[in-house]
This record gives structure tokens, sequence and C-alpha cells, in this order.
């Protein structure tokens, strides 16, 4: 009997035989700091089913823990709810080891990991499609573009599972398999962190899909991420839904980012000014200096801010380029519902600057100033006044808040 990488029972005939990522610190440019997890699920019924797989070095793993409960050629079907690498990639070696009758994908997912491993013998379905695995069912909808054009989520009406794919999870590596088993600061921060990176520029879409839910008709009483821990309580699946509600909503809060690169720490000193005047109002506010705080973690702290406020100094005519990484992403990811402020240092061009504030406008950003600069050094006058600003920015946010 193998007494090691075993497989977890999470329901009557459903097993969790995912792997644990302790010591991922990097996951496409967004820092892991708790490792994370690869989920898949094994269906023991009539027709024995797969669900998703694992990033391609741990495929040893997942099959070793569906080992624990039967060998794996004995799976019928394999079902692969999403295309990126970290659950597809050890699809191909999972199909040449199962020999599966069929892998059912999406059929934007066909295209994807047909691009990615060829063709490998897909079955189309979509949403509305089911397939009968013997005593339960699994149904099929498909979430395109949340977050890939291949994304869908199947339901297994016997256990009322329903497998989320990417949505509802997050990175976080550790020996417990359930959301009931952390403490809740740490799945609002990684559940947090995950959507503020991953999904925050699909806000509607998942409004969207939050509130066309109900009418599915699905009795949901899990849900399963391809990442981090499941949910089973009543209470916790009313939490992480109305979590990702809020947190696509972004309405205004009384908690703003300042975040600053700085060469010979003038934008530093800007920086803590502003933020003191924040702070003065009552608004929570973090400081965050690109040089130790990477662009994942800067995001994270704009979702959940009112107010973002971003300096840098100028560097041969343009921002500093930390600030250039961090803008370029932070955009990309579209954060809702912001004021903000540029500020910054030069010493004889001073485009940095007013090239953040060209960046804040493009994100949609109120700003209420424009952007605040200094020659070389602040002085203590220019101290004064960026405190002021940062608390007029502090008050120009709880009216909003107030609203
Ligand atoms: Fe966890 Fe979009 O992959």
């Amino acid at each position: 009997m193998q007494e090691f990488f075993k497989a977890e029972k999470i329901a009557e005939n459903v097993y969790w035989v995912g792997a644990v990522d302790w010591n991922v610190r990097n996951f496409h440019g967004y820092e892991t700091g708790r490792g994370s997890t690869y989920n898949a699920f094994l269906v023991i019924d009539e027709k024995i089913t797969l669900i998703d797989t694992v990033k391609a070095p741990f495929v040893d793993e997942m099959l070793a823990r569906i080992r624990s409960v039967v060998e794996p050629e004995k799976i019928d079907y394999i079902i692969s709810n999403h295309a990126e690498p970290d659950h597809s990639g050890a699809l191909p070696a999972t199909i040449a080891a199962v020999k599966p009758e069929k892998v059912f994908v999406s059929a934007l997912g066909a295209k994807a990991l047909g691009a990615y491993y060829g063709d490998l013998g897909w079955t189309t379905v979509k949403t509305g499609d089911s397939i009968s695995l013997g005593k339960g069912t699994v149904s099929f909808v498909e979430t395109k573009m949340l977050h890939w054009p291949d994304s869908m989520v199947s339901y297994l009406d016997s256990a009322k599972i329903l497998f989320s794919q990417d949505a509802f999870g997050m990175h976080l590596a550790g020996s417990k398999l359930w959301a009931d088993e952390y403490p809740k600061y740490i799945l609002e921060y990684e559940a947090g962190k995950y959507f503020a990176n991953i999904i925050n520029h699909l806000a509607q879409k998942i409004i969207d899909l939050l509130d066309a839910l109900p009418g599915l008709k699905l009795d949901i009483q899990m849900i399963a991420p391809d990442h981090g821990p499941l949910w089973r309580r009543p209470e916790d699946l009313a939490w992480i839904l109305e979590f990702y509600r809020k947190c696509a909503l972004q309405a205004p809060v009384p908690h703003a980012l300042v975040a600053y690169a700085t060469m010979w720490h003038s934008t530093e000193r800007l920086a803590n000014a502003i933020a003191d005047g924040i702070r003065s109002t009552g608004v929570e506010v973090k400081v965050a200096d690109l040089a130790v705080n990477d662009r994942s973690s800067v995001m994270t702290e704009v979702a959940k801010s009112g107010l973002i406020v971003f300096g840098a100094p100028t560097m041969n005519n343009q921002m500093f380029p930390a600030m250039a990484d961090v803008l370029t992403y932070v955009k990309g990811l579209r954060p809702r519902n912001k004021i903000g402020m540029a500020f910054g240092s030069f010493g004889w061009s001073g485009e940095g600057a007013r090239q953040i504030a060209a960046e804040l406008t493009a994100m949609g950003a109120e700003q209420p100033f424009e952007a605040f600069q200094v020659k070389y050094m602040p002085t203590t006058d220019d101290l004064k006044a960026a405190f002021e600003k940062g608390a007029e920015l502090g008050r120009a946010l709880l009216s909003r808040c107030e609203k």
C-alpha cells in the first residue's frame, strides 16, 4: 500500500489528487510568498474521471495520488477546464499514461491546448452540455475570458461540487485542504491578491457571472478551485462569493497607497510627507518603495485603495523605470473608482511625474491636483506642501466614501 502522496477524499467518491508547490515565489511575475497548489480531482464512478491536471513538474506527484485510489489506466475521462500550463502542463504526460476514452475541453480550449501540445484528441463541450459518469452527471458552463478564452467550470451533481478552475482560488500552499482550516486574514489577503492580479480587469464579467449564478440553478455545496483551499461550509461559500462582488465593484474605501521609486531620497521624502498628510485625515495609508515591493504586491494594495498616489524621479527624460514597470502592469489590470496624484523630483527636465499623471488619466483615476514636483531636494516648505496635498487627497477620498 502506498504510504506517500496519497489522495484526499473531499466527498463521497471524489478525491483531491493535486500537488503542493511549497516554494514557488514567482508565478509569471506574481510574487507568491506563501507558495501555491495545483488542484486536480478524481471522481470514481462508472466512468472514472480526472478533472484538471497540474503543472508539468508535478505530474508524478499527481499520478501517485491517483494511484493511491485507482490505477491511472482505469481513468476513462479527463476534463480540462482551463488551458493555462499550470493546469494543463501535465496533460500530455497524463494522457500518455492514462490513454483516456475522452478528454473534454471547450472549443477554445481545443485551440489553446492544440497550440501548446498538438491534437491529443480533444472532445469539445459548451455551456449547457453535460456528460453522464454513471451515478453522477457533469455539466459545463463556459466562462470565456475568465480569465482566458477557453476557461470553463464544471459541476458534478452527485457531490454538488463546482470545479471552478482559477475562480475563487488563491496562491496558498499548505497542509490543509479546506478554507475553514486557515485564518480568515490569510484567506482575505491571498484571495484579494489573486483577484487583483489575475482578474481585476475582468470585474464586470465577474459581476455578470455572480448575477447569473442563481439562474443556473446549481445546488452548489462545495467550490473546488484549481489553486489553494476548497470552500465547503455554507458561510464560507457565501463569504467568497460576496468577497468577489466587493472586489469587482471596488467601491471607494478609506484606504490609500503611496508607491514610489527614488534615486537620492528626494521622492521618498515627498512620499512620506504625502502619506503623513493622508494619515492625518484618518485614512489608512500604506507606503511602498518599489525597490523592495514587487508589482503584484503593489497591485494588491491598489485594488483595496480608494486613493493611489505614485511618485518617481525623472531619469533621462523618463519616469524612473521601476515606476514604468508597475504602472504598465497596474493599468492593464484596470483599477476602478480611484482618486490619484502623481509626484516626484527632478533636476532639469521633469517629465517623470507628468508621465505618471498621464498613466493615471489612462486608468480613469480622478486627479484633483496637477503632478506635484520639486527640483533636486524638497525644502521644508515643499514637505509642508506635500503634507497638505496628502491631507486634501485624504479628505477628498473620505467625501467619496461617505456618498
Ligand atoms: Fe491557474 Fe489561469 O491558471
